[in-house]
């Protein structure tokens, strides 16, 4: 299924990991207050988010996070695979999921889950996700930066508009009890804070030997080295190993001087 699109809630999905059904799933999902649900839009921090909220329920213990993939600890809601994954057991449960408020607003209406929305500048998640687009064989090739980049600003590429998707989640906050922010940009400028902030709204929180172990592992350098969450487990058939990697930079506005059609203000 890797050059096949599904179309769903208005917006092109990659068939790869989603079918109709799994996105039914995930609309008509049943949260338990348990739960928390790790939602941003692609190239935002997804990984790094996961890493940080595994290692917080683990108490800074790197067992889980070296040994366990991260989509089958933190399974994405709409992706096929996640009801087997979820059949495990494992708890408590932390889901992710691309999807815009509006696909789960129903399925989110009056539960306890802890839902954490990461978000990233716009600049660097059009690069992240143009380099992405050559590296995943399951995205439609893009042509150049700057039309992918126009299709990125119209809201024409797979997941739909980035400004929908934040503007979606942020305006949930009337909605939804236990929602909490955080940016990209404030982990790589004090992970240590962020993970203090996450960890006391988890309801779970560390000593300092427990916080200095979780920061050890989240980082850039480390986590590029976790095959549990650089992703070179995925065949080469699915992601182009020898074209690049999914830990590319990891760097804030890091690109902007290679791509110069984003020197223009957002
Ligand atoms: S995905 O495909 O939507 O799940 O991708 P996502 O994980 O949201 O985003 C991938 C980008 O996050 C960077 N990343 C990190 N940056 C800093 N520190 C850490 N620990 C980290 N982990 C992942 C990753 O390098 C991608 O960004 P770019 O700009 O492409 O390097």
């Amino acid at each position: 299924r890797l050059d096949v699109t599904e179309t769903f809630h208005g917006l092109t999905w990659p068939g790869h990991l989603h079918t109709q059904d799994s996105l039914n799933y995930a609309t008509n999902f049943k949260f338990k207050d348990s739960d928390t649900l790790i939602v941003t839009y692609p190239k935002s921090g997804t990984t790094w988010i996961q890493e940080v909220v595994t290692l917080i329920y683990n108490r800074g213990d790197p067992t889980v996070s070296q040994t366990v993939p991260n989509w089958a600890r933190a399974p994405w809601l709409e992706q096929y695979y996640c009801p087997e994954v979820l059949s495990s057991g494992r708890e408590p449960r932390i889901l992710t999921t691309h999807m815009p408020y509006s696909a789960l607003a129903q399925a989110l209406e009056g539960s306890k889950a802890k839902v954490i929305y990461v978000g990233r500048n716009p600049r660097d998640v059009a690069v992240s996700s143009y380099h992405f687009c050559h590296f995943a064989n399951f995205m439609p090739t893009p042509g150049s930066f700057q039309e992918y980049l126009n299709d990125f600003l119209q809201g024409k590429v797979h997941f739909g508009s980035w400004f929908d998707h934040v503007k979606g989640w942020t305006d949930a906050k009337e909605d939804i009890k236990n929602l909490f922010f955080i940016t990209y940009e404030e982990m790589k400028e004090d992970l240590q804070g962020t993970i203090k902030r996450v960890s006391t709204f988890l309801q779970c929180p560390l000593v300092e030997e427990e916080i200095t172990r979780t920061e050890e592992q989240c980082s850039f350098s480390k986590m590029k080295n976790n095959p549990m969450v650089n992703y070179t487990l995925v065949p080469v058939e699915i992601l182009n190993h020898s074209s690049g990697k999914f830990m590319r930079k990891g760097e804030t506005c890091g690109d902007r001087l290679n791509h110069r059609y984003l020197n223009v203000k957002l």
